[in-house]
């Protein structure tokens, strides 16, 4: 496992390298496009379209283009400031960017047909409809709000502040609800946070495994 994190590692720095040496060193050279960077950068963990096969990377494809661009910025740290949304892959990929740059990756992302996740075939059907369950209506004896309310009843979200989270892969869901929960992903205005501090552990999975599910 650490070294599969080593490489993955060295794979950001190699990446980003050139695109930050063009930056610096040659002031005539024409800054990166967006599908430069998209398919450069990016495309090895998210796919050049922003559809992501791999379960623990965000599929980005019709997520909304606030919320990507606020995303980026959340994972940029500044002199003044340490990064909003704490995440050692995603902080280094977005060093080199520019503020435009985060504005147009949100915009292409945006603009790509999402291929949501293929639910696995054994994928467990009651813990599945426990999570619609929970997904429309919520538990009004914990107190647990009806996903829908934010996330739309078909999950794709409200923009610009409610992202979209249809056909997203259940691992990412529930390792972003198991960090809201945790309290290490706090650029949400306490609004995640709030929900998770009123759902348990089989929740969360159930929840996640549903939105794979939306369409
Ligand atoms: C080495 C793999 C890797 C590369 C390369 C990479 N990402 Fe990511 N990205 C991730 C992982 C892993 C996460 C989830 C981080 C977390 O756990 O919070 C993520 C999260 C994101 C998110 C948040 C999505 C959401 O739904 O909240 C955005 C937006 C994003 N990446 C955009 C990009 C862009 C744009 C690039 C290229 C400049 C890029 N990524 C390059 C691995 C990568
Ligand atoms: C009161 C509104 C509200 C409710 C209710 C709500 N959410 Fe959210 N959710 C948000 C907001 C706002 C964000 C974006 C935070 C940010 O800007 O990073 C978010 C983010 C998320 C994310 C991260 C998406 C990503 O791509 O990383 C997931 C997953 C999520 N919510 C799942 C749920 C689930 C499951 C429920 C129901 C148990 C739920 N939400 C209920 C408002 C809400």
């Amino acid at each position: 496992m650490k070294i599969i994190k080593n490489m993955v590692i060295l794979a950001t720095f190699a990446m980003v390298a050139p695109l930050a040496a063009e930056t610096d060193d040659n002031v005539d050279a024409a800054p990166a496009t967006v599908t430069e960077i998209a398919s450069g950068v990016c495309a090895g963990c998210h796919n050049a379209d922003g559809n992501s096969v791999i379960p623990m990377n965000p599929i980005l494809a019709g997520q909304h283009a606030e919320y990507i661009t606020k995303q980026l910025l959340d994972f940029k740290a500044t002199e003044s400031e340490p990064a909003k949304r704490n995440s050692p892959v995603m902080s280094s990929m977005v060093a080199a960017l520019s503020q435009d740059d985060m504005k147009n990756l949100g915009e292409y992302y945006a603009k790509q047909k999402a291929n949501p996740s293929q639910v696995a075939t054994d994928a467990d059907e009651k813990l599945i409809a426990k999570g619609k369950i929970l997904y429309h209506g919520g538990n009004l004896e914990d107190g647990i709000p009806a996903c829908a309310g934010c996330h739309g009843p078909k999950g794709s979200g409200i923009p610009p502040h409610y992202p979209a989270v249809a056909g997203q892969h259940a691992e990412y869901t529930l390792t972003q609800l198991q960090l809201f929960d945790k309290k290490e992903r706090t650029n949400d205005k306490a609004v995640m946070r709030n929900v998770l501090s009123r759902m348990n552990g089989q929740e969360m999975r159930a929840v996640s495994a549903y939105i794979s599910t939306l369409r």
